[in-house]
């Protein structure tokens, strides 16, 4: 299985620790190579790399949303969200799929499954390519009311534009997501606001959250953000970035070769890996 990931900058990706794991899991032999494309050489170097004939690669930052004109096919999720970070190649053809949000509710449902049953109620803080995602899956997931604040006010209203569910959803401020917090059960966090270097930086505050309510964090560095210290003070539950991670290369790889994996079983080498990665 011969595997890799395009993007700019690729360097340090932990995707190749991921999908060696995963080959190793089902005895299969490959490798997972990170191919560093520079903006400005795209076009010509995306056509040199499907000659490489791989089976599949990922795509991250900034080429999710460059690479759709060079697919055959693309799933209903990717079109519907705009961004792709699979593509399967099979017989020279390219299908594109976005496991991004999908990896985020799959991880959560394995730890927190309460929140998926009936009348719950969560918060997206962001509004940018990672948002889109996890709004979508969100939907998918059956949750009762999607909220997204943002920065930008009218960005959040334009990915409200996305639902066509039965999903109550709002777009508000910050200053109003404050206001309103004690009402979710899931608060997701999907702006880069916390990530190291500015690792005091807090995008809203958590005062008035709901005991037991979920707070996922998508920033994995540092591993504990700001915004989880504060939540676990307040004694909601919290989760960390790189499940998010893990998952979203769980569903990419089972694209890949039709084969299911296990991740919650490596999750806590995951977890010391990345650890070990944030001190260095
Ligand atoms: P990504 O693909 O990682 O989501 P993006 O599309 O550039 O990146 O989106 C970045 C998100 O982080 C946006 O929601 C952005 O808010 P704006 O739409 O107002 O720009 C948010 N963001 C980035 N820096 C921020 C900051 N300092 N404070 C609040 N929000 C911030």
């Amino acid at each position: 299985m011969e595997l890799g990931l395009i993007g700019y900058p690729v360097q340090g990706s932990l995707s190749p620790w991921i999908h060696h794991q995963f080959l190793d899991q089902l005895n299969m032999t490959g490798s997972y190579e990170l191919y560093e494309i520079a903006p400005d050489q795209f076009e010509e170097q995306i056509s040199d790399f499907k000659r490489k004939n791989l089976n599949g690669f990922n795509v991250t930052i900034p080429y999710k949303q460059r690479i759709i004109p060079y697919l055959d096919a693309l799933s209903d999720s990717a079109r519907a969200i705009g961004a792709v970070n699979t593509v399967v190649c099979h017989n020279g053809k390219w299908t594109g799929y976005n496991t991004d949000g999908f990896g985020l509710t799959a991880a959560l449902e394995e730890r927190f499954d309460d929140l998926f049953y009936k009348d719950k109620h969560a918060l997206i803080l962001g509004a940018g390519g990672a948002s889109r995602g996890i709004y979508y899956s969100l939907l998918q997931a059956g949750f009762n009311t999607v909220d997204i604040s943002n920065r930008t006010y009218e960005k959040a209203v334009e990915l409200t534009g996305l639902n066509n569910s039965d999903t109550i959803t709002s777009p508000m401020t910050f200053d109003e997501a404050e206001q309103k917090i004690n009402h979710y059960d899931l608060i997701v966090q999907t702006t880069s606001v916390g990530m190291t270097p500015n690792e005091k930086a807090q995008v809203i505050d958590l005062e008035k959250i709901k005991k037991g309510a979920v707070v996922s964090d998508i920033v994995y560095k540092p591993f504990w953000t700001q915004l989880l210290k504060q939540a676990y003070q307040k004694r909601a539950r919290v989760h960390h970035g790189h499940e998010m991670l893990l998952y979203q290369a769980k569903l990419a790889f089972e694209h890949f070769t039709g084969q299911s994996v296990d991740a919650k079983g490596i999750l806590g080498d995951f977890e010391k890996m990345i650890k070990s990665k944030n001190e260095g």
